[in-house]
């Protein structure tokens, strides 16, 4: 999988592309991730990117031209799944999209800053609007990398144990069952009994009922969906 990244300011994504998880997939060769930043594609000298609103508002728009040139210029080199932008003025991330991403070929993720971006952006070039939750934040960059690592970590081998990605929260529209590990006894809390008893249907069983307890009673609006 390609992921590009386009952003005014890219080199604030570099440490967590460069660690860990997603650092280990590119080694694999199971990821490439290309940033650009878009004062790169700037005209004047000044290497301007943004401008003020038409109809007089507050704050400044990324505008047209250097994301056109940055996008227009990727697409011409191969053809893409999905250019996403992300905005909080989108439909909320979902487990669901993240599957549905990671099985994609090339991507382009658009990050706005600023006010935002100039909507004929928004009409022509991006086939994905995305928003992590609803709250506003100073730029895309942060939910670029949500996006990145909450996909990357489905890429068959991406990480250790391909299971656990699996049996993720949210990954059946529940959430996860608790976890325990070693001691099973400490300063006397005491793991559940039930996981200690070696019955590995019950231990299915006791997780499905625990999942379904835990997902009413914390977000109930993923049994509704
Ligand atoms: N840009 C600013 N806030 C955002 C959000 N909540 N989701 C996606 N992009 C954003």
């Amino acid at each position: 999988m390609r992921i590009d990244i386009i952003s005014a300011v890219p080199e604030s994504m570099e440490s967590m592309l460069n660690s860990s998880i997603i650092y280990n997939a590119k080694n694999k060769g199971l990821i490439e991730i290309f940033l650009h930043n878009l004062h790169d594609y700037a005209l004047d000298k000044f290497r301007h990117i943004d401008d003020a609103p038409f109809g007089g508002a507050a704050g400044m728009l990324l505008k047209c031209q250097p994301i056109f040139d940055c996008i227009e210029k990727l697409k011409s080199q191969r053809n893409y799944d999905e250019i996403i932008f992300v905005t909080p003025d989108a439909p909320v991330l979902t487990q669901s999209d993240c599957n549905k991403i990671s099985l994609l070929n090339n991507i382009i993720i658009l990050c706005g800053h600023y006010k935002g971006i100039d909507q004929r952006i928004r009409n022509t070039l991006i086939t994905l609007e995305l928003s992590i939750g609803d709250y506003v934040l100073t730029g895309g960059e942060i939910p670029a990398l949500v996006i990145v690592d909450s996909v990357v970590r489905l890429i068959p081998e991406a990480i250790g144990d391909s299971e656990s990605a699996l049996d993720d929260s949210l990954m059946d529209g529940l959430l996860e069952s608790p976890q325990y590990t070693r001691p099973s006894n400490y300063k006397g809390y005491a793991v559940p009994e039930i996981l200690l008893s070696g019955n590995h249907k019950e231990i299915a069983k006791w997780r499905n009922e625990q999942s379904l307890i835990k997902t009413k009673n914390i977000r109930p609006d993923l049994l509704n969906e």
